[in-house]
This record gives C-alpha cells, structure tokens and sequence, in this order.
C-alpha cells in the first residue's frame, strides 16, 4: 500500500474516531464491513502502489443464522463467581477468523481504584505531582516506550486546577517538547480556553497515554490501560471540578464506555469524584471547523458550571 494510501486510511479512520466510530466491522453484522459512503470515499482517493485505483473491498456473505447453544449453566458457587468476573473481553460472536480477535472492554477510572480517602493538601499537590511523575521515571511499562518516544508527555498547568482538559496522547511537537498540547491542536485548545475565560496556566492538562503512539495512531487497549494508573493518580491529586475529555479516546477510558462521541456530548457524567463533559478533540476541530460551534456550546455547558464568563470580543 503507499504511502498516500496509508495517509488517506488513516485520516478517515481518525475521523470516524473522532466522532466516536470504533467498530468499523460490526460486531453484531458479520455482513456488513465499511458503510457504503465511506467504502466508495476510500475507493475514490486510495490507489495501488502503481497508480492504479485499488479494488472495492469484497463484500461479505450475510452469515447464515446460527443456531446457538445456551451456555451451561455454572455448577458451583466458585465456577458462578468465576464466570461474573471474566472475561475481561467481549466473547465475539460469528465473527469469520480473522475479526475475531477479542476487543476488551474499557474499564472506568472509577472501576479502577476506590476514590482515596486522603485529600492532599493544596500546598502539596505540586510536590505530590512531581513524585507521580518521579514514579513514572524512564517508562518500560507498555509497547510506547520502544516506539520511538523522545520524551514523556507527564502533564502541563495548575496543581490545583479547577479545570482539567484529557487528550488522547501526545503528538509529534508533544514528543520533542515534552508538554501536552503545544502543536496545532494545542494552539486551538489555548485558545478555547482563552474564549473561557481562562489562562492555560490555570488549568491542568494531561492526556490518557504519556508517550507518543507511532503515527498518532490511537492507543492500543493494553497501552491505554497500562498508562491510565498514572493520570488516575493526577486526577485524585488535582482533584479538579470539572474535567473536559477531549474526544473519543478520552471519554472511553475516563467512562469505561465506547460510545459515540455524539451520545456522549451534551450532558454531564463523572470521574474520580469530577464532572466530565465531552467534546470534541482539537485536531477534529482542525479538520472539521463546522463542529467549532457544537464544541463551543459544551465548554459554555462547563462555563456555566464554574461560574465563568465568556470574553468579550475586541
Ligand atoms: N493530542 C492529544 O491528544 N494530546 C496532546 O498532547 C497533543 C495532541
């Protein structure tokens, strides 16, 4: 495949993720792969390494319905337990063998760990901080540390925001400068917090993985998991009021749902004792700038719930 090829799959997939699309093979319709418009959008841009359109992907068979055998049932209290706690993964159904790898499900950082019961101090968050991050050291826990990383992303802004914004994890910029959000997508989210009425350096700002995935492809499950302990324990230092997930990569492991970014806007869910709103990422706002105003109406949804005023413009 080139190189465009790739570049062009790759954006429509980061979009349709944005938007909160993650099961481009459903589950649930072994017949159906990419929906029409987005199978014909591919089509028309992606080419062979000669030049030459690529062939439409095969259309699946509508699988015969099966007959499904109930599951027996558990025979000992033990084997009962046993059964409500695993598996962690949803048990694909019909899927042909190659879509049947089991996609795990997220965990809510409030399934994670009980909320602490001790509050640490505002005058020794900072500190406290610093031993999160000192705890991290030269990272070797998931895949990311041997992926090319340059420097891990730990967290930018107030030990004792009101605030939180949660990315996804750092890009290319992040990874030279060590500070989330200071490429493009940065710059927008500056200034959707400027429109807030806020300075950057009020807020708190951290991402679900610390180290920059390959390509800025979204984190694989056992990365995001295997890193979520740390911004876990930066959420219960900082204790913000509200923490904002930008896009669908941090809703779901905030939540522990994988839903779409659209089900999820408009209304308030929670975290670690904090409200959690969810917007859309800066770098889907990038592409899609029609969506500014629907982004807009979920930070003033925020607004409103700190007491903030919007700026007036010059
Ligand atoms: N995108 C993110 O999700 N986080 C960053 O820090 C930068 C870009």
């Amino acid at each position: 495949m080139s190189l465009t090829t790739q570049q062009n799959l790759r954006a429509y997939v980061d979009y349709l993720r944005d938007l909160g699309i993650y099961d481009l093979y459903r589950r649930d319709e072994p017949q159906t792969l990419l929906p029409e418009a987005l199978r014909s959008a591919i089509a028309s841009t992606a080419t062979t390494a000669k030049g030459a359109p690529l062939p439409a992907p095969p259309q699946r068979m509508a699988a015969p319905p099966q007959r499904v055998a109930p599951p027996p049932s558990p025979r000992t209290p033990l084997q009962a337990a046993a059964k409500v706690q695993s598996p962690e993964a949803e048990t694909p159904r019909n899927l042909p063998p190659e879509f049947s790898v089991p996609m795990p499900k997220p965990v809510s950082f409030d399934d994670l760990a009980p909320l602490p019961l001790q509050i640490i101090p505002p005058a020794d968050r900072a500190a406290a901080l610093e031993a999160v991050r000192a705890e991290i050291g030269d990272c070797t826990r998931c895949p990311l540390a041997y992926a090319g990383r340059h420097n891990i992303v730990f967290a930018d802004g107030d030990p004792n925001a009101r605030l939180m914004f949660v990315g996804e994890g750092p890009g290319a910029d992040e990874d030279a400068s060590g500070l989330p959000f200071v490429g493009k997508a940065g710059q927008l989210l500056n200034n959707m917090i400027g429109a807030m009425g806020l300075k950057r350096e009020e807020v708190y700002i951290a991402n679900i993985v610390k180290c920059r995935p390959p390509g800025n492809r979204q984190p694989e499950p056992i990365e995001a998991n295997t890193c979520s302990q740390f911004l876990l324990k930066q959420i219960d230092i900082v204790r913000p009021q509200v923490i904002v997930a930008l896009g669908a990569t941090a809703a779901t492991y905030l939540l522990g749902v994988r839903q779409s970014l659209g089900s999820l806007r408009g209304h308030w869910h929670s975290s670690r004792g904090a409200k959690v709103a969810v917007t859309y990422h800066p770098a889907f706002l990038l592409r899609d700038p029609r969506q500014k105003g629907e982004a807009w109406k979920d930070l003033q949804m925020v607004m409103a719930e700190l007491g903030l005023k919007p700026v007036a413009k010059a």
